[in-house]
């Protein structure tokens, strides 16, 4: 075994080896550089992504629902004006995990997002376990926007066009009792169409290519920024400062009711409007020169919208009292309250062609993780076939469009928001975890891309907010978390361990001639 980890190499059952001893260590398999230095150099995508249409992919997966629909829920519900503290601290969560993520897509810049930099850390379970996770993250994220954009779909032609659309075709059919626990059905509602329908538009535009959906990302990302920046300005004008007495509401006697401790509940449900910087970096193969790009892409769009976030909050919360925002549009509250029809128009139609681009980016991916667990043997192999014309990764993409559209269906936004930021924040804590491992395990290997302040303090400190972010949670959506990982296992026990491409002998025999032979 010189030379080589035979504790992570995926080598076969030695002589003198336990079965058990073996079975165990399997689990621990990392994928290593050099697997990924051949993925790279053998991979069918094409590199058409500029650092320009990076940071715009950033910024239209990250600005969405959380900034229009959820920051008014928060502050009305549990922090008040003080919920510009909550996007604060889930902003800064974010931006370590994202400097976590930089330095790993800089050194592995292969489609895969966090499942792949664990699969090179943490070993193989560990990278099933994320990349599983990944689907709460992609897939219901994406399908928590579509519905969130159906309710503007209805919202705008109820107030442009004075259009009526019959609830019973434009929500969801089934909706969760808290207090039973228990999904329950809605009488008369039968399936959230408009969700359905652009999931469907959408998965149409991905298969067809990356670069066209890249165009029309660019477009709507520009006039989502420009709507929600001409919103702040007009806005920043109306603000009366009696909005802000009292900035921190006293707390209510429960732990997410206002004071102290209700910012911090807030945090973990903004933090869904930081979700999705991370999607840049499942396009690491059609970028060009990504070791250099993906960091800039990923750090540039956090801070853009970091600012636009911190402006709403503070004109949101500055125009009218928090009570009064707890609304499916509060930012449509704010501009009624302003007495500006006209502006009340722009920024429904921005928020409309806005939310698109969320799905959009997700969307794009989703597939890309299916695409990397099924190269790597974990899912079936048919998942990553590339189109032979379209170079895209097809049925993977039709898989997830088939998926996302049977959630955005039938469910409703909140528990699908919820889920979407628990899983991420599980994620985001191993991708801290992950940069830590890979600067002990490979020392020396490449970064263009180094997490500032060396490997230990922002990783921990992220990797703390993060579980922190996580207790604040509700129990139901912990629940659900704890489910869907358990049904994970359950799949990767009886299929992704016996088709996996790093613990194959011939792999390993390959890659064992590789690195001994240096
Ligand atoms: N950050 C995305 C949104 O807020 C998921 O819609």
């Amino acid at each position: 075994m010189s030379g080589y980890d035979f504790f992570t190499s995926g080598a076969p059952k030695q002589p003198q080896e336990s079965t058990w001893n073996f079975q165990f260590r399997k689990l621990f398999t990392i994928k290593t550089l050099k697997d990924f230095e051949v993925e790279k150099e053998t991979s069918g995508f094409k590199r058409t992504l500029s650092a320009f249409d990076l940071i715009m992919i950033g910024l239209g997966g990250i600005i969405g629902t959380g900034i229009l629909v959820i920051t008014g829920q928060a502050a009305a519900t549990k922090a008040g004006p003080a919920v510009v503290i909550s996007f604060i601290i889930s902003g800064i969560a974010a931006s370590f995990a994202a400097l976590s993520y930089s330095e790993l897509s800089s050194m592995i810049p292969i489609s895969g997002s966090a499942y792949t930099f664990v699969y090179a850390t943490l070993g193989e379970l560990a990278a099933w376990i994320v990349g599983w996770d990944l689907i709460l993250e992609y897939a219901v994220g994406a399908s928590t926007i579509a519905v969130g954009w159906s309710g503007y779909l209805v919202h705008f032609f109820e107030n442009t066009f004075n259009v009526h659309f019959s609830p019973s075709w434009t929500s969801a059919p089934l909706l969760f009792d808290h207090q039973t626990g228990y999904l329950e059905r809605i009488p008369g509602a039968y399936i959230n169409l408009p969700a359905l329908l652009l999931i469907m538009s959408i998965t149409i535009i991905l298969t067809l290519g990356i670069k066209e959906s890249a165009t029309v990302n660019n477009i709507i990302v520009g006039i989502k920024t420009f709507v929600i920046v001409l919103f702040v300005i007009v806005a920043s004008t109306k603000i009366n400062p009696k909005n802000y007495d009292p900035f921190i509401p006293p707390n209510e006697g429960s732990f997410e009711k206002f004071g102290v401790t209700g910012i911090l509940s807030a945090s973990s449900v903004v933090f869904f409007a930081y979700i999705g910087f991370d999607s840049i970096s499942t396009t690491a193969q059609e970028a060009k020169n990504p070791q250099r790009n993906l960091p800039i892409g990923i750090i540039s769009s956090l801070i853009i919208c970091t600012i636009l976030y911190v402006a709403v909050c503070v004109t949101l919360t500055g125009v009218v009292p928090y009570t009064e925002l707890d609304s499916p549009a509060p930012v449509a509250v704010a501009i009624n309250a302003m007495g500006m029809k006209w502006l009340g128009t722009i920024v429904d139609f921005g928020a409309l062609v806005g939310l698109i681009s969320g799905v959009l980016v997700l969307l794009v991916g989703q597939p890309r993780i299916f695409y990397s667990m099924a190269k790597d043997g974990l899912l079936f192999p048919a998942i990553a076939k590339l189109h032979p014309k379209f170079k895209t990764p097809y049925i993977s993409t039709i898989i997830t469009g088939a998926i996302c559209s049977t959630i955005a269906s039938l469910l409703p936004i909140g528990m699908l928001a919820e889920l979407t930021s628990v899983g991420t924040l599980l994620a985001f804590f191993l991708v801290n975890v992950g940069v830590m491992l890979l600067r002990i395990t490979a020392p020396n290997a490449p970064r263009k891309f180094k997490v500032p302040g060396g490997p230990y303090v922002i990783p921990i400190i992220g990797a703390l907010l993060d579980l922190l972010l996580l207790y604040t949670a509700t129990p139901a959506s912990l629940e659900r978390l704890f489910i869907w990982m358990a049904i994970g296992l359950i799949v990767y026990f009886f299929y992704g361990r016996f088709h996996s491409v790093a613990n194959n002998s011939n792999h390993y025999m390959k890659n064992k001639e590789l690195n001994e032979g240096g």
